[in-house]
């Protein structure tokens, strides 16, 4: 009985890892930088706060980027100075949610903040198309 339980602890235990790795696919860190300077304005998912979600962001850069590092690089130099023109976004979701403000990290902090958002692509997520 005791074996058993333990067993069964293991078993949560081990599919909430494997969940939690699901959510935060490349970095911890990038993660932890998500969670303290982004999520107040972008959910991960839709229902959007007030910005458009992770994995759409993350489904519209590997549209505009077929290079993993030419994508996270525009997206750090966006973060650091938004500009509308340079937005990879439907132009809708600068007029829906206002242009982001930039962020004041570092350039090595928003590299990985930046890889770690394409990192956080789902395959299986389809654009609602509701930007307008
Ligand atoms: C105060 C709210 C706010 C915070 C905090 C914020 N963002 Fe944004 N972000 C926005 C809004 C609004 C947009 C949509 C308009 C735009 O593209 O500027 C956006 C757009 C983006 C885009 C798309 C850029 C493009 O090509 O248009 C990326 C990438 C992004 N955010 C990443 C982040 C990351 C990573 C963080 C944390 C380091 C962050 N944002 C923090 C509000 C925010």
């Amino acid at each position: 009985m005791v074996l058993f339980k333990k067993s069964c602890f293991i078993i949560a235990f081990l599919s909430f890892a494997v969940g939690s790795l699901h959510a935060a696919p490349a970095s911890s860190e990038g993660r932890l930088l998500y969670d303290r300077h982004c999520s107040v304005c972008h959910s991960m998912a839709p229902p959007p706060k007030s910005a458009p979600p992770i994995i759409g962001i993350s489904l519209h850069y590997r549209e505009a980027f077929s290079d993993r590092g030419k994508g996270v690089k525009h997206m750090a130099e966006f973060m650091k100075k938004p500009d509308a023109k340079n937005s990879k976004l439907e132009a809708a979701a600068t007029t829906r949610f206002g242009l982001m403000p930039a962020m004041s990290l570092s350039d090595k902090e928003l590299a990985i903040v930046a890889g770690w958002v394409w990192d956080s692509h789902d395959p299986n997520f389809r654009l609602p198309g509701n930007c307008k």
